[in-house]
């Protein structure tokens, strides 16, 4: 059994010599001198054939033991070079988050721009944004807003009717009502009256949604921001002066604006706000309309669980594509949505 401290050697020197292999090279050069056609492993299995018949399974036994430590050796330092070869390619040290060299940069879309825009407008007047749901109910949208099923004003937006399949639960409403998409963002007024305690002044940019046949300046789907204003003595002169601070941000100090009497069921008196500008383009210096507003009306205020006789406000809603449209010199409304990049990088 002379053989027994002989595997022992091989196995105790192989992994001694282990320790000095770290390349893919090293590897197989260690590899040969072990398990090769010449190797030391090899040599010892060669002698198998001059034993004895008794002494066979026991050295055998022995060698398989010797192999199987080798083995595991081999596929430790393969791993351990794989690692080296890995961490070598990636480089150090290595930031995972760091872009690709070759990826594009985005940019916000003209719309997206816009909105932001004039949020931080009246941020620096002290309002903040609300949201409300784009699947709104018919009393939201409608009755809330003074505009009962009969009322004529509401033939403009009777538009968008959702079957009672895609009732959502988020939209809470009264009994059996309908949901439409809401066609103006006014519906958030009724949301922030219901739900929050005067004082306080939002605007609530959002998607709305008309039956309108598409052309240069309409879509049946646009966006709007609304704007209201509750406290006590909210006055004509304090909407007047929102509207014109909102337009000499956005349309520069040179910009004006005039309120021409119009009506809308939920603001009274109502107007539409008209600008004018001279740095418009071929639109400058000529009265452009541009958005509907007006103080609220009483009924409004008591349909939404406030007292008239103690509080009074200011509202407003502005088409965001009319004002994108303005502010770029854009002559098409559908520009916006066709995703084409040679308009969008304009704005890049
Ligand atoms: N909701 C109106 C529209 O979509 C605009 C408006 C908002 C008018 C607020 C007055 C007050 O046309």
């Amino acid at each position: 059994m002379a053989m027994q401290p002989q595997l022992a050697q091989l196995v105790a020197t192989a992994q001694q010599e282990a320790l000095a292999v770290t390349s893919r090279a090293e590897l197989e050069a260690f590899k040969a001198r072990v398990v090769g056609p010449n190797g030391s492993l090899t040599a010892v299995m060669k002698g198998m054939a001059t034993l004895s018949k008794e002494e066979r399974p026991v050295v055998g036994k022995l060698i398989n033991e010797a192999k199987k430590s080798v083995e595991e050796l081999l596929a430790a330092l393969l791993l351990k070079v794989e690692d080296a070869e890995i961490a070598a390619a990636l480089g150090t040290p290595w930031d995972a988050t760091l872009t690709g060299p070759d990826a594009p940069a985005g940019s916000l879309h003209p719309l997206t721009r816009t909105r932001e825009r004039i949020l931080a407008s009246f941020r620096k007047l002290g309002f903040t944004v609300a949201e409300g749901p784009e699947i709104e109910t018919e009393w939201h949208c409608f009755d809330a807003l003074n505009t009962p099923a009969d009322h004529p004003a509401r033939d403009m937006q009777d538009t968008l009717y959702l079957p009672k399949a895609f009732r959502s639960a988020d939209a809470p409403r009264k009994g059996d009502e309908a949901l439409v998409l809401r066609t103006h963002t006014s519906s958030v007024q009724v949301r922030t009256m219901l739900s929050r305690k005067p004082p306080f002044r939002i605007v609530a940019p959002g998607r709305c949604f008309r039956r309108d046949a598409v052309d240069a300046t309409h879509s049946a789907n646009f966006h709007q921001v609304e704007g209201l204003w509750i406290d006590r003595n909210v006055t004509l002169a304090d909407l007047r002066g929102v509207l014109d601070f909102f337009v000499k941000e956005t349309f520069g100090p040179d910009a004006e604006i005039r309120l021409r009497p119009s009506f809308f069921p939920f603001t009274e008196p109502s107007f539409e706000m008209d600008l004018r500008s001279p740095n418009l383009g071929r639109l400058s210096n000529r009265w452009l309309e541009i958005m509907g507003c007006g103080l609220v009306d009483p009924k409004v205020l008591e349909l939404c669980g406030l007292d008239p006789n103690e509080f009074s406000g200011l509202a407003f809603g502005l088409g965001l594509e009319r004002i994108a449209m303005l502010v770029h010199g854009i002559d098409d409304i559908r520009h916006f949505y066709n995703n084409d990049l040679r308009f969008l990088r304009q704005f890049a």
